[in-house]
């Protein structure tokens, strides 16, 4: 056994490592800088506690959670580690003292607040110290873009330049590229290792149910309960919808507390004992439940509403099944639900400047897209959370036995909860595809946007008379009674879309009125619906693909694409490109890419920007560079 394993075994009775944390142990012991992203739970501190151990000299580590700290120290302590901490709830003399164990070199670990470093007393004893290792812990504080931002952790970089140590590690769970390098440039970091790591979660079954009508919701979640067992976590995006979720469980016989934010101290703590205490118990919450509770035996996590991204989701669905035992998490969704997530972008950020707080905005907003994404995602629901991360890409594992290994909806339909039609996009595709959006949001063909602009202007003939089923009927050209009976039979819209079928166009007139271009159950156009007529606004509209032509019917997993002669030729050029590409590196076409990416590329035609890039279905971070660079001239022709 080499010499950082037997440390890993001596110090911390582990017998090996968790995905991630070997390489990183050794890029520090290498005297390299880097930047370790794991999800809550994965292992980040054994990351900077075994080099401690291993390294000559102190490692300082920053840490902004004052009662986090005093819990890591206690229990390096138990295993004989010399470690203490220093922060505000300890008077000068105490902190003096500790300070000059660690210049003595008589600490192997010292746990500081941020803050520390702005006190003359602490900087001045700080240089005595003889660092080895740096090691910042959430280091997601330094970035505006985290949810969490600290202004001490700005100084870090300063502070590790003025103090002049060897190696700096951050740690942080946060995975979005804006934070990681934000992390890099405020520290300072030159080539760094940064790894993703641990994300997969494989005794998770993912689903999402979508739901048609609200009372849906109550039912499903009783079933999944009653199915998978307690404890479980009902979680809701408002106090509102806790109160109302949780009635509902109780009516149906099901035992479940409320934990939210609204609530007074007492019955939020009586009701998060009576969840730790108990097995027998659901607790229905918002967000404000989940800091430090680590129930390690839930067996499933609900979301009764869809949550504002896929950070957030995940570290909330992450919650369950913690002892390594299957667990099943489901999402219950409508997309209508996204218009709470709006809300509190609209009204979020109001201390911050109105540029910074259009600019998150900004951010949140497309956060939420991915959320949405993942809500409609056809393929695997693991290995587009690892995308989405940044991770290494895991799929679910089709061989194993019933309720072990990853599973999820699209994979595996058979591992769901016995008696409970999950209807995963793939089974549900056929079904009710008028009301229900059974897509992402994606940019339309030329084609889709004149049936748009015909869509809208009919809407705006009807001035609010019409219902969205009336609209669409005249312009079918339908001749029914009422129909027929309408002024705005006369007008230019009607038959105009003869050939569309009456659910298509409800469709569209769903998705529109979803997107904000149309407002009211008898629909008038909004100031986006008449930019969208006029096509001043690019559209993104969650609604499967429609034209005029009469659809073949599907079969198969994906939508077959039926390309514009431009489209067409672009794509015979990207094929072109890919061969020459593929050849150059020796590898297979598909390898490069789809014909099913370049079938996306050919008719949305990305510009330059990598946001837009990666709106294109098939494509992620870990492919969005790379596709960039072979396909980007071709379309930029
Ligand atoms: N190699 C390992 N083998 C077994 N258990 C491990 C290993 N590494 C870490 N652990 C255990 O995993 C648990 C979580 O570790 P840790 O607190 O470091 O998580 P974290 O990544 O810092 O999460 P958070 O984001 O919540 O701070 C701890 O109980 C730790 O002892
Ligand atoms: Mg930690
Ligand atoms: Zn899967």
């Amino acid at each position: 056994m080499d010499q950082v394993t037997a440390a890993l075994e001596r110090h911390f009775g582990f017998s090996r490592f968790r995905p991630g944390q070997r390489e990183v142990v050794d890029a520090i012991l290498d005297g390299r800088a880097v930047v370790g992203v794991m999800p809550t739970g994965a292992g980040k501190s054994l990351c900077y506690q075994l080099p401690a151990l291993l390294l000559d000299g102190v490692t300082v580590v920053v840490s902004p959670l004052i009662a986090l700290m005093k819990d890591q120290v206690d229990s390096l302590r138990e295993r004989g580690i010399a470690a203490a901490y220093v922060n505000s709830s300890l008077d000068v003399g105490e902190q003096r003292r500790i300070l000059d164990d660690a210049a003595n070199g008589r600490l192997k670990l010292l746990y500081v607040s941020p803050e520390r470093f702005r006190f003359q007393g602490a900087w001045a004893a700080m240089q005595r110290i003889p660092i080895s290792l740096f090691a910042i812990d959430e280091a997601h504080c330094i970035s505006h873009w985290g949810h969490d931002f600290r202004p001490d952790y700005q100084n870090l970089g300063r502070v590790a330049r003025e103090l002049r140590v060897p190696r700096v590690a951050a740690f942080t769970a946060t995975a979005t590229q804006q934070v990681r390098f934000d992390i890099v440039r405020s520290l300072e970091l030159s080539d760094p290792l940064v790894t993703v790591a641990g994300f997969m979660r494989d005794n998770l079954h993912l689903a999402v149910l979508p739901i048609r009508r609200m009372k849906e919701k109550p039912r499903y979640a009783r079933q999944i309960i009653q199915k998978s067992g307690t404890p479980a976590v009902v979680y809701c995006a408002t106090r509102k919808n806790c109160e109302e979720a949780a009635y509902q469980l109780q009516t149906a016989g099901i035992e479940a507390v409320v934990y939210h934010g609204g609530l007074d101290d007492d019955s939020r703590s009586e009701a998060q004992n009576a969840f730790a205490s108990r097995d027998d118990l659901v607790i229905v919450a918002t967000n404000a439940f989940g800091m430090g509770v680590d129930k390690p035996n839930v067996r499933s996590v609900i979301h009764w509403d869809v949550p504002g991204s896929i950070d957030a989701y995940y570290q909330e669905a992450g919650r369950a099944g913690r002892d390594g035992k299957p667990a099943w998490c489901t999402l219950l969704f409508t997309y209508a639900d996204t218009r709470v997530q709006e809300f509190f972008i609209d009204n979020g950020g109001e201390n911050l400047p109105p540029d910074a707080r259009a600019a998150r905005a900004d951010g949140e907003r497309q956060k939420l897209k991915a959320m949405v994404r993942y809500a409609y995602e056809e393929q695997c629901r693991h290995a587009a959370i690892l995308r989405y991360f940044g991770d290494r890409v895991q799929s679910c594992d089709r061989e194993a036995e019933d309720g072990h290994g990853a599973s999820c909806d699209n994979c595996r339909p058979d591992a769901g909860l016995d008696g409970i039609v999950v209807s995963s996009p793939a089974a549900a595709r056929d079904a009710s595809r008028a009301t229900l959006p059974r897509c992402e949001p994606r940019r339309l063909t030329e084609d889709e946007e004149i049936i748009v602009q015909k869509v809208l202007s009919a809407v705006a003939r009807a001035r609010g008379r019409l219902s969205v089923r009336r609209i669409a009927r005249v312009l079918r050209g339908s001749r029914s009674k009422e129909v027929v009976r309408d002024p705005l039979v006369e007008s230019k819209s009607y038959g105009i879309l003869s050939s569309m079928s009456e659910t298509d166009l409800v469709g569209l007139l769903d998705a529109l009125g979803r997107d904000g271009c149309t407002a009211g159950r008898n629909p008038v156009l909004t100031e986006r619906g008449k930019d969208a007529m006029w096509r001043k606004v690019q559209l993104e509209l969650t609604a499967p693909p429609f034209s005029e032509k009469k659809r073949k019917k599907r079969g198969g997993a994906a939508p077959p694409v039926e390309l514009s002669a431009e489209a067409e030729d672009v794509f015979r050029q990207l094929k072109q490109a890919r061969f020459t590409a593929a050849k150059e590196r020796g590898v297979a076409p598909f390898v490069i890419a789809s014909n099913r990416v370049l079938e996306q590329l050919a008719t949305l035609q990305p510009e330059a920007s990598r946001d837009d890039w990666l709106q294109v279905r098939g494509v992620g971070e870990v492919n969005v560079d790379p596709l960039r660079e072979v396909f980007l001239p071709v379309l930029q022709g």
